[in-house]
């Protein structure tokens, strides 16, 4: 928590938030996705790893992980906590170059990305970026799920997908919503 902290102070405009999401949010986060149907897993923004401990106690041990963080105070440490387990890569590189990982890998689409990104004050060009990569990287039937603490930025979501459920977290500091886009 203090390393998060610290993180904030440093990089307000990267993290985008005090504190680590909450174990509810983490678990709203990747309760719709089918861990036996899926072959490839991307997440975006891990911090702490609230979301990729989940991601990796429910997938498939066959299930590729690949996990983005930009900032590599936390890229360490997931490293020591997760870098050993199977099929579960931790990248040290923003989300915006997920692209060119997945020839590194052998995947051509993803059926998940999970998002902890903070849209809402990432730079704009840097968030299309990302949201374009993730139209043309996701399978069909493939889900783009994120979090955001207002729906103030739904609409910039739906002009990159058909189809946005949205639900709220109450339990989480700052309440938020979890948003599965396809
Ligand atoms: C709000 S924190 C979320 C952390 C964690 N998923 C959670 O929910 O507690 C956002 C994280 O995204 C990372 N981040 C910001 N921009 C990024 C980018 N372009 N690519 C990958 N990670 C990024 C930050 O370093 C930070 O760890």
């Amino acid at each position: 928590m203090f390393k998060f902290i610290k993180e904030f102070i440093k990089n307000p405009n990267f993290i985008g938030s005090v504190v680590p999401s909450s174990e509810s949010l983490a678990k709203k986060m990747v309760e719709g996705i089918n861990f036996q149907e899926c072959n490839c897993i991307i997440e975006y923004g891990a911090g702490t790893g609230v979301f990729t401990q989940k991601l990796i106690a429910r997938k498939k041990e066959s299930t590729l992980l690949l996990v983005f963080e930009s900032n590599k105070i936390f890229c360490e440490d997931l490293l020591n906590m997760y870098g050993h387990k199977e099929n579960v890569k931790i990248i040290n590189d923003g989300a915006e170059n997920a692209r060119k990982y997945l020839s590194l890998y052998n995947i051509n689409q993803v059926d998940y990305i999970v998002s902890g990104l903070p849209f809402t004050v990432l730079p704009v060009s840097i968030s299309s970026d990302i949201l374009m990569n993730t139209k043309d990287i996701l399978k069909d039937n493939g889900e783009f799920i994120t979090f955001q603490y207002s729906l103030v930025k739904k609409r910039f979501f739906e002009s990159y997908f058909n189809s946005i459920k949205s639900k709220k977290v109450i339990m989480n500091l700052p309440p938020a919503y979890v948003l599965i886009c396809k």
